[in-house]
């Protein structure tokens, strides 16, 4: 029997007697005419097959024969499903939308990696084998962040990419849309935030950062680019949590309007990288106003829960120097500047919370002071969450000491492309223990999941993008579905071997294993 190889690793798999075989007679059968076209829209491109839709009638027999069914199944765990394949039909059984779509994408893995192409193979045996799989996620969260402040990538690269991430079950995309390099969402009541923000005179090198390239950088992605990503993805089984940072990472947003910052200085968008110290002013009620009817508009767009707000790197120099944040210290009887950073998320969160939506924020947030009901995410390692969660604040793990996908592949960095100072192979990656020791057996459940970061300053291109991401993002898709207890990299390694022929022929550039 050949070996059986998922990305995420099932939770439950157990071979049985019996195969199937899909052909151009195979009909599906599903209570939802849309699931079923999805399903169809998955396998018709490489098959040629019409795999023509058929409603899930009571007089179908029981035994129909050459076919898949999607069967509605009782109230189960979210993203809960199961598969099986015996012969002459597989059966997948879920009770929600999404753990169907968790399904599908078994099935493709099941089958030979041609089906994942999106012309015609001919000659291929479409066989599955027979199967018994109980699967569902260990973690609510399993995201993805990819900023695009610094690099910004083409919509239809974007799309395969939500792609590449909804094959290996992952549920939220964390899209990281404004930042000191760049503001990339319109925000039609501010046109000057894209008309200037979105656009920087030029970029350090990236292989010297002395120098720099001496041409003009930039883009945004419209709101209707914007709502076809967020309805693209929905349509996978992910939800976008836009982040739109405050009160750092905003030199952008300063440069287009001036009036946000502390003044007394030029603003204009950064060139190159590191933290700004120049940050919007927390003493102006303005700033205010400009936050809430950007993410009135934001709110539009994203139906996500979850709003992240940024909070990471904002050097307090300037608010020290200002007088009108001086006046808002005392004004509100606060004791320093971290307490102000936490009373001016706390303006945003109390906005947030009141139209039904959860403030998410980097650890930072918790210096001066959490505000109520915020969700952490752990970032300069797991120190942040832990303090969180044992406070009873939800945490999203993304320590950078695992998770940060921007770093370098390899101890040795001259055998890499540039990147960011720091290195977290894949073996690293894959020691990712979501859940740290010192949280409380009673507080653990505050640990929604994980997820992976991509900072863009040094991932230039679509194509660099995923020679990033891919393979360090299957190995914490395989930690959030399984957290599994064991974690030999040896056997790792081997699995994503036999699976490479899929990112092949999924196009995706990928990284090669080391050997
Ligand atoms: C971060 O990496 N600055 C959150
Ligand atoms: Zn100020």
């Amino acid at each position: 029997m050949t070996e059986i190889t998922l990305f995420p690793q099932a939770q439950s798999l157990e071979r049985q007697a019996g195969s199937f075989t899909i052909n151009a007679r195979t009909r599906l059968f599903c209570a939802d005419r849309a699931l079923g076209e999805t399903l169809a829209n998955y396998l018709r491109p490489a098959t040629g097959f019409a795999l023509p839709a058929h409603p899930l009638d009571d007089d179908i027999a029981s035994d129909v024969q050459n076919a898949i069914l999607l069967l509605p199944a009782a109230a189960g765990a979210p993203e809960r499903y199961t598969l099986t394949v015996e012969a002459g039909r597989a059966v997948i059984a879920a009770a929600e939308r999404r753990g169907f779509l968790h399904g599908m994408q078994t099935l493709r893995q099941l089958l030979p990696p041609q089906v994942l192409a999106d012309d015609v193979q001919t000659g291929v045996d479409w066989t599955l084998p027979g199967v018994a799989i109980s699967d569902a996620p260990a973690f609510a969260w399993r995201g993805i962040h990819l900023d695009v402040g610094r690099h910004m990538f083409p919509v239809a690269s974007i799309k395969k990419f939500l792609d590449t991430l909804a094959f290996y079950k992952f549920n939220t995309f964390h899209w990281h849309l404004t930042e000191d390099q760049g503001w990339r969402i319109e925000i039609k009541k501010y046109p000057r935030l894209t008309e200037v923000g979105a656009y920087r005179a030029e970029t350090v090198l990236l292989d010297d950062s002395s120098r720099f390239d001496g041409r003009p950088y930039g883009g945004f992605y419209t709101q209707e680019e914007v709502r076809d990503i967020v309805a693209y993805a929905a349509e996978r089984g992910i939800s976008i949590m836009p982040e739109i940072e405050l009160p750092g990472h905003g030199l952008a947003a300063l440069a287009a309007y001036p009036e946000l910052g502390c003044g007394g200085r030029e603003y204009r968008v950064r060139t190159n990288w590191g933290i700004e110290p120049d940050i919007y002013c927390a003493g102006k009620d303005r700033v205010f106003e400009f936050l809430k009817d950007v993410f009135s508009e934001a709110l539009e767009l994203f139906p996500s829960k979850y709003i992240h707000i940024g909070g990471d790197e904002a050097p307090k120099a300037r608010w020290k120097a200002c007088p009108a944040c001086q006046a808002r210290i005392k004004a509100e009887g606060l004791a320093d500047e971290d307490e102000l950073q936490s009373w001016f998320i706390r303006q945003i969160e109390a906005w947030l919370n009141e139209r039904g939506r959860n403030l998410v924020g980097w650890d930072e947030i918790l210096e001066g002071g959490l505000t109520p009901n915020a969700t952490v995410m752990s970032w300069r390692g797991s120190a942040g969450g832990i303090a969180a969660a044992n406070a009873g604040h939800d945490v999203i793990m993304t320590p950078n000491t695992y998770c940060y996908l921007d770093y370098y592949q390899h101890e040795d960095w001259t055998r890499e492309p540039p990147a960011i100072a720091r290195s977290l192979p894949l073996k690293q990656v894959w020691q990712y223990k979501v859940v740290p020791d010192e949280i409380t057996e009673d507080k653990r459940r505050h640990i929604l999941g994980g997820q992976g970061n991509l900072w863009s300053e040094y991932i230039p291109t679509a194509d660099h993008l995923e020679y990033m991401a891919f393979p360090r993002a299957i190995a914490i898709a395989d930690v959030l579905w399984n957290h599994p207890a064991e974690r030999d990299y040896g056997a790792l390694a081997a699995r994503l071997k036999r699976h490479l022929p899929c990112l092949d022929a999924l196009n995706v550039n990928y990284r090669p294993l080391d050997d």
